[in-house]
């Protein structure tokens, strides 16, 4: 199969050297407002390189792969779904959940298959967690933890562009404890503040955030995220139950130093950034895709799914301002009045 990809920034020249290993993918077509970007990809994987969407879609693609800075997700999806192309784009599918509820209702009325980019739902260690989970080994759930530290904030022009720290990094958390626990979450209470980049406090951004969620069965979900982890990149998701507790990224490579006179855990050399903690996880998802472009299987995670990790943390945007608990309902049905007036 041919596989357009729009973006070829961070992520989007590392999914095209996954797309470009894929048995399933034939040929690749790129396209970068930055030249040299789409340039670079074609000469490294092969790739065609035009200059516009337009053109993208005019080469006669079967699927394409949306890794543009999250501000352009919206148009780029609604391109593909006027196209009639199955669509993988990153997360998340835009910057507000506003705009996350048009192109919803547009891929609704179209049937073309969106699959969103939640590449912790094909990490192993969080498919296990989901499995005992569901298969009730960990007895009635009460706590879960999940934590994001990034090892440096990605530069200033990113974060101007990302919708701030809830909507564009504790969003995985907020998706992955939702799809691990199988629960939804009511109720959030957030804080930040800024401990580092000053571009970010400039942006009106916190660099460094916390949440705690309440899920609709109890369980507490406290979710901690930063963009200052200087030791690596800390993934991790921890499940406590009434029978038994298990964590995700609990492993050699934890970016975590432990004082614990003779521990020798963790041994191993952190991971240092996303795509070396998730590369097994990335090329699962692409291969995912390529299931999806040859129709034999539908989205693993819809714009609908997605959606409802965007209400989070619109609820978590709006208690961080207001200093106050956020109920999810509080934020959808203002959405609501708003599509009414
Ligand atoms: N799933 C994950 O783990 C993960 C990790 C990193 C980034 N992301 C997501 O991927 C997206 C890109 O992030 P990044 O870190 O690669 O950012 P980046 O800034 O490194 O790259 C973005 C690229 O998009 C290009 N671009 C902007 N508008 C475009 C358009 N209209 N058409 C085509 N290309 C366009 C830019 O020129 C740039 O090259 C963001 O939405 C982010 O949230 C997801």
């Amino acid at each position: 199969m041919r596989i357009g990809i729009l973006g070829l920034g961070r992520i989007g020249a590392f999914h095209a050297a996954t797309l470009a290993s894929l048995d399933a993918v034939d040929s690749l077509v790129v396209t970068d407002p930055v030249a040299a970007a789409a340039a670079a990809a074609a000469e490294r994987f092969g790739a065609t390189a035009v200059d516009s969407p337009q053109a993208l879609f005019a080469a006669g693609v079967d699927g394409v792969v949306i890794a543009a800075a999250t501000d352009a997700h919206p148009a780029l999806i609604l391109a593909a779904v006027a196209a009639g192309v199955p669509v993988f784009c990153e997360k998340p599918v835009a910057r507000t959940v506003g705009e996350s509820l048009a192109v919803l209702r547009a891929v609704q009325d179209s049937g073309i298959e969106v699959h969103v980019g939640y590449n912790r739902r094909f990490d192993a260690g969080c498919v296990a967690a989901r499995k005992a989970v569901l298969s009730g080994e960990l007895g009635e759930l009460h706590t879960v933890r999940s934590t994001t530290l990034d090892p440096a904030p990605p530069p200033e022009a990113y974060i101007a562009v990302s919708g701030g720290i809830f909507r564009d990094c504790s969003v995985h958390d907020f998706d992955i404890v939702r799809w691990v626990t199988g629960r939804e979450v009511v109720e959030v209470y957030a804080a930040g503040g800024n401990r580092g980049a000053e571009y970010i406090a400039a942006a009106g951004d916190a660099d460094t955030a916390s949440a705690l969620l309440t899920l609709d069965d109890g369980t507490l979900a406290l979710v901690s995220n930063s963009r200052h982890n200087a030791r690596g990149h800390d993934v991790r998701l921890e499940l406590h139950g009434m029978k038994d507790s298990i964590a995700v990224g609990l492993e050699d490579k934890l970016p975590l130093r432990s004082v614990e006179p003779g521990a020798t855990f963790p041994a191993g050399a952190p991971h240092h950034f996303f795509m070396d903690r998730f590369a097994d996880a990335y090329r699962a998802e692409l291969t995912a895709f390529t299931e999806v472009v040859a129709g034999r299987t539908p989205s693993p995670c819809t714009v609908s799914d997605a959606l409802e990790a965007s209400w989070i943390a619109e609820a978590c945007t709006r208690s961080l301002a207001e200093h106050r608990p956020v109920r999810i309902e509080e934020v959808r049905h203002g959405m609501a009045e708003v599509g009414r007036a």
